[in-house]
């Protein structure tokens, strides 16, 4: 499977991207002393950053210049206001992934800022509202591309009372980057357009192949974004013990032992990883192979590395509470309704679809009220993983099936993105708590520009 475009391009060996490197700090921009406000600027703009050694500077697009973008770091209560400013050639917009903003403050693609343009993005973050979020632009038909050029970073709302503040944390933020025989980011061809967008590289807060560092008997809590366009990844780490502490939405009910994690894009989760060296297995952070449904790469067949994990000495366990977090189940739904994903590929002017349509900016596909509980059955007709997302708040799915089968799930979480195996059906719930328009869409973002993505009007 792949074009002339896809065949053409260097293996990742042949490129020469430094690997074995410490794990890049994330830059900063941090809520000072508890004022609650937040204050921040973000610009998106072309930037050259030397990449491979004895070649010509990559060129990306990164919000002030770093890639991944600054991490943003804010306290529930916060008021926030982040002055954007758009230095790209094209229209662009922030989204604010999976935090409860007001509908106009979201960066939905009807409100783009235009080239040379700013924009103040202003909201607060509520009670309850502590989880790993992230931003990314939505400029309808651009997302996909200015997300791979790199524009990307991590939003984290924090907790005074979060019952894992005693842990040392790792921040994971994975991209996916294509490169062409120069160093360049490669275009996409109609095979990523089709398929969605995977490259030579996982990146691992921008660097490939990082060390973690990690003592035996240490507890750490690891936060993992999803960043890229389309790699649903399967991850492991083999040697240790690894619990599932929470998902997009922020903590569990209580840890969970997980031996793989599978995270869509534009999903987060949260693990607490404990030293395990004396195992004989590999230390480190893998992709294992996931079928998404199309043919798969032999890149996608193969198990990735995507950082080796160092022991640094022995350390004494920190606990681990057994209880984390009340999560309420919510009710009875006043609405059910069914959300199909399909694909027509016979039609390449409109090949990915929610309903049987493409995306119209001036269509409300469902009306909603503040408040009410809605039930949303997303059944996938379509031939590959599509994973679902929903703007403005948390769902909590209920049921799945498997090979057709219902399944209950087995334990309560809030999330914003749940992938939608190829002829699956995920059952969630949830509530929005703010009108306005709110989109849904494969988070597969070459699908969602090409038209995979409808709207909820909430009143
Ligand atoms: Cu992360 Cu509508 O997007
Ligand atoms: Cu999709």
């Amino acid at each position: 499977h792949g074009t002339a475009s896809n065949v053409a391009l260097p293996a990742a060996d042949s490129l020469g991207l430094p690997r074995g490197l410490p794990l890049p700090a994330l830059s900063m921009l941090a809520n000072q002393g508890g004022s609650g406000q937040f204050v921040g600027q973000l610009q998106a703009a072309p930037v050259s950053l030397p990449l491979l050694p004895g070649k010509p500077a990559t060129t990306f697009w990164a919000y002030n210049g770093q890639i991944p973008g600054p991490a943003i770091v804010a306290w529930e209560g916060d008021e926030v206001n982040i002055a954007f400013a758009n230095k790209l050639q094209q229209p662009s917009t922030i989204h604010w992934h999976g935090m409860p903003v007001p509908a106009e403050q979201d960066g939905n693609p009807h409100n783009p800022v235009l080239p040379g343009q700013q924009q103040a993005y202003r909201f607060r973050l509520p009670p309850g509202s502590a989880a790993s979020y992230w931003y990314h632009p939505h400029p309808h038909g651009h997302t996909a591309q200015q997300a791979y050029m790199g524009l990307a970073g991590v939003f984290v709302v924090k907790s005074r009372h979060d019952p894992l503040a005693h842990l040392p944390e790792q921040w994971l933020v994975l991209s996916d980057l294509k490169l062409d025989a120069h160093g360049q980011i490669a275009d996409s061809s109609a095979a990523d357009r089709h398929d969605g967008r995977e490259g030579q590289f996982v990146l691992v807060n921008g660097g490939w192949q990082p060390v973690i560092a990690l003592a035996e008997g240490e507890r750490q809590r690891w936060r993992i974004w999803n960043a890229s366009s389309a790699r649903i990844m399967k991850l492991a780490l083999p040697a240790h013990e690894v619990q599932l502490v929470g998902t997009d939405g922020g903590l569990i009910g209580a840890p969970r032992h997980i031996d793989t994690l599978l995270l869509s894009p534009g999903e987060r989760a949260e693990i607490v990883v404990t030293g395990r060296f004396a195992t004989g297995q590999p230390s480190a952070l893998q992709a294992l192979p996931y079928n998404r449904g199309k043919a798969m790469s032999p890149e996608q067949a193969a198990t990735l590395t995507l950082a080796t994990i160092r022991q640094a000495g022995s350390k004494a366990t920190a606990t681990l509470p057994d209880k984390l977090r009340d999560i309420t189940a919510l009710g009875e739904p006043a609405v059910k309704r069914v959300v199909n994903f399909s694909e027509n590929m016979a039609n390449p002017a409109a090949m990915f679809l929610i309903n049987g349509k493409k995306f119209d900016m001036n269509r409300v596909d469902f009306s909603g009220k503040v408040g009410q509980i809605e039930e949303w059955d997303i059944v996938s007709q379509a031939h590959m993983d599509h994973p679902f997302h929903i703007h403005g708040t948390q769902f909590q799915v209920i049921a799945r099936t498997d090979d057709g089968v219902w399944q209950t799930e087995p334990f309560l979480a809030w999330r914003d993105v749940v992938n939608i195996p190829a002829g699956e059906t995920v059952r969630l719930r949830f509530v929005q708590s703010m009108p306005g328009l709110r989109m849904f869409h494969c988070h597969i973002l070459e699908h969602e520009d090409a038209g995979m993505m409808a709207m909820l009007d909430v009143r």
